[in-house]
């Protein structure tokens, strides 16, 4: 369906009337006034929200570029902001609900968090010899002791890096020896579906080799199943923490002191290790909060992402304790016990605004469409989406089914460079068209533009570029700044300067609606995870018997996209007659390297790659293929024009 041709979705007139941004008017106001006066803008932002400890010098510090500096020279705390100062009026307000994979229940309040906190942070510091920039690793299940060991380190001014439990030993090694960390906080395992699965083992296997950076282990026990201990590099977190003090001075950081390290996927194999700063990141986490989901004092917030992800930092933990909400912390999946469960908690807890991604948003219609009917969804105000792009069944069935009709679904772009939302409908304003992620937030200037900088016209596709730095923007590639200046300002221009390409394309419509169009490098977004082909092609080519690779993505009714890999062997006969066992040990080969997220849904032996004379993979070709589609392409430039039709044979065979 064409962006005209869908229905547009006015917001529900009775929360608009009280939301904090009511109309269009409202939005073109805050949007002129920011581009009338861009830093004037910020500043204002910054003032108001942010409990600054020392005020900043400059706001926009451009002097560097793109290396850029917001609010320099200001000193803060990101737990300050996120606990200590809501402690006069919501000492026992729900920080964080936690509800286990078996239905066991935690209620933290912010007075509790202020103290878990605080003692973690001594911990680290006391016993680990943890300081300021030093990078804490963390390994974690989705249980609310990740929450605090990123907030503690945020205390102590250390740097963390979260890297997700589904990822591999190899790739866990790889971000430890990257950020050389000199701590990892773990847990022996957690709960699935009912079962216990394990987590330690996978850091035991990944420090075997080569990381002689980390110097202890913190373990919390949280499924009680044996794991091995290593004297004096193993520690228990249950047997340490009652012993440390409740009070925690937070150190006083500047502005643009790292805060955290989290590892995307680029076109290059190797992960990159994006890296925020302080008070950009949490005045835009805390906004965004406000503005995206207007949460309200008494509301119950649920963002069913994994903490290890771009979109649990900052809207399960940073945004949500900024703005003084309550989150919701789930460690189960939303099909277990059966895919009632997570309309079950949006009825018990009278969840408000919910947030998730259209994958399970498929997978709950496919597996339960008439589950919601069984529970009582009244509560809920805003429903969000992230990630990847939303069809338009599952729009209608999670606007219909789930809101009611009466919830504005706010489809949010953003990144994990971008730190927060971008462009987003604001749920008490935006006239929403399905599928299309609307307009940018004010004070983000996104367009949609040639390399040159010209904007497209309506109905073209372009590429989706941030022609401004906005504060909570990624601010280099951990150890490497010029893959940082190559990676997201080598692309675009705009009136000849550089600025940032997100690496998506987009379309922009004659009334001004940005529709993501998807990747136009080299990266795979699989149920909203986003891997890079690269990544995924060297961890092939391990397998001893390939020759080369090359992966695309191919559209998936449920994931968005799955992986499409083309396999050529070393000898021909390598496969005779077992191809499903060679896919077999492919897919254990990419398990270990990355993770079960990047296994391949197809893998296809064939005797050549498409080429051109400069030995360019034509990967256009191959996703043509991979779709079943005809080849319009010109492939008379190729190497061997004759390779298509055979490996369409062994696609089709
Ligand atoms: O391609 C876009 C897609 O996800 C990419 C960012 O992935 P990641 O850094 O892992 O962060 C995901 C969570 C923020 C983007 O480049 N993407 C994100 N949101 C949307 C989206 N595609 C379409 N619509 C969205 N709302």
């Amino acid at each position: 369906m064409s962006v005209e041709s869908r229905p547009i979705y006015y917001p529900n007139k009775a929360f608009a009337k009280e939301a904090r941004i009511k109309n269009m008017c409202e939005y073109h106001d805050l949007m002129d006034w920011a581009k009338e006066d861009y830093e004037g803008y910020w500043d204002h932002w910054a003032k108001e929200k942010i409990d600054w400890f020392e005020p900043y010098e400059t706001v926009l510090d451009e002097s560097n570029a793109p290396f850029y500096k917001w609010f320099n020279g200001g000193k803060l705390n990101v737990t300050h902001q996120c606990i200590d100062r809501h402690l006069d009026v919501r000492k026992n307000k729900a920080a964080i609900i936690f509800e286990g994979d078996r239905g066991d229940k935690q209620i933290i309040t912010y007075l509790e968090l202020y103290r878990n906190v605080n003692r973690f942070a001594n911990l680290l510091k006391n016993e680990f010899n943890v300081k300021k920039g030093d990078r804490v690793v963390l390994y974690m299940p989705m249980i609310p002791e990740a929450a605090y060991a990123m907030l503690a380190c945020a205390r102590i001014g250390a740097i963390h890096s979260v890297v997700f439990g589904g990822f591999s030993a190899e790739a866990l090694r790889d971000r430890i020896l990257d950020a050389e960390a000199k701590v990892v906080i773990t847990a022996d395992g957690a709960f699935r579906k009912g079962k216990p699965y394990m987590l330690k083992p996978v850091v035991d296997t990944a420090l075997e080799e080569g990381c002689d950076c980390v110097e202890k282990v913190l373990v919390v026990q949280r499924n009680m199943e044996d794991v091995v201990w290593i004297e004096g590099r193993d520690y228990s977190y249950n047997e340490l923490i009652d012993l440390e003090k409740d009070l925690c001075e937070p150190e006083v950081m500047d502005s643009e002191d790292p805060l955290f390290l989290l590892y995307t996927s680029g076109s290059t194999g190797k992960p990159k290790g994006v890296q925020h700063s302080q008070a950009g990141y949490i005045l835009w986490a805390q906004m965004t909060m406000e503005w995206v989901f207007d949460v309200k004092e008494n509301d119950t917030y649920w963002c069913t992402a994994d903490i290890g992800w771009i979109t649990g930092h900052t809207y399960i933990v940073y945004g949500p304790l900024a703005a003084g909400a309550t989150t919701v912390m789930f460690e189960g999946v939303p099909t277990y016990p059966d895919a009632g469960r997570a309309w079950k908690m949006v009825e018990e807890y009278k969840i408000n605004q919910f947030y998730t991604a259209p994958t399970a948003i498929r997978v709950l219609h496919k597996m339960g469409e008439h589950e919601p009917e069984k529970y009582d969804l009244s509560s809920l105000k805003v429903l969000g989406t992230v990630g990847e792009p939303i069809d338009p069944p599952a729009w209608k069935w999670y606007y219909e089914k789930i809101g009611g009709g009466r919830c504005s679904i706010v489809d949010t772009w953003w990144q994990t460079e971008t730190g927060g939302h971008m462009i987003s409908p604001l749920p008490g304003a935006t006239p929403i068209k399905p599928g299309c992620a609307t307009f940018p937030l004010p004070g983000i200037m996104a367009e949609v533009i040639e390399r040159d900088g010209t904007p497209v016209e309506p109905g073209e596709q372009g590429l989706l570029c941030i022609t401004k730095p906005w504060p909570s923007m990624i601010r280099t590639i951990w150890n490497d700044p010029d893959r940082f200046v190559k990676s997201y300002f080598g692309d675009a221009k705009k009136d000849g300067q550089p600025v940032y390409f997100s690496g998506d394309g987009a379309v922009i419509d004659e009334d001004g609606y940005i529709t993501i169009t998807g990747r136009v490098d080299d990266v795979i977004n699989v149920s909203g995870h986003r891997l890079g082909t690269a990544e995924v092609e060297a961890a092939i080519k391990k397998h001893p018997h390939v020759a080369e690779v090359a992966v695309v993505g191919k559209p998936d009714d449920i994931k968005g996209e799955s992986i499409f890999a083309f396999v050529v062997l070393k000898n021909a006969e390598d496969t005779f007659g077992e191809e499903a066992e060679l896919v077999k040990e492919i897919n254990q080969v990419i398990a270990t390297e990355i993770g079960n997220i990047a296994k391949c849904d197809t893998i296809k032996v064939v005797p050549g790659l498409p080429k051109t004379r400069s030995g360019k993979v034509m990967r256009r070709i191959l996703r043509a293929i991979a779709k079943g589609e005809e080849i319009k392409q010109d492939i008379s430039t190729l190497e061997d024009p004759s390779i298509v039709a055979k490996i369409q044979t062994c696609v089709i065979g």
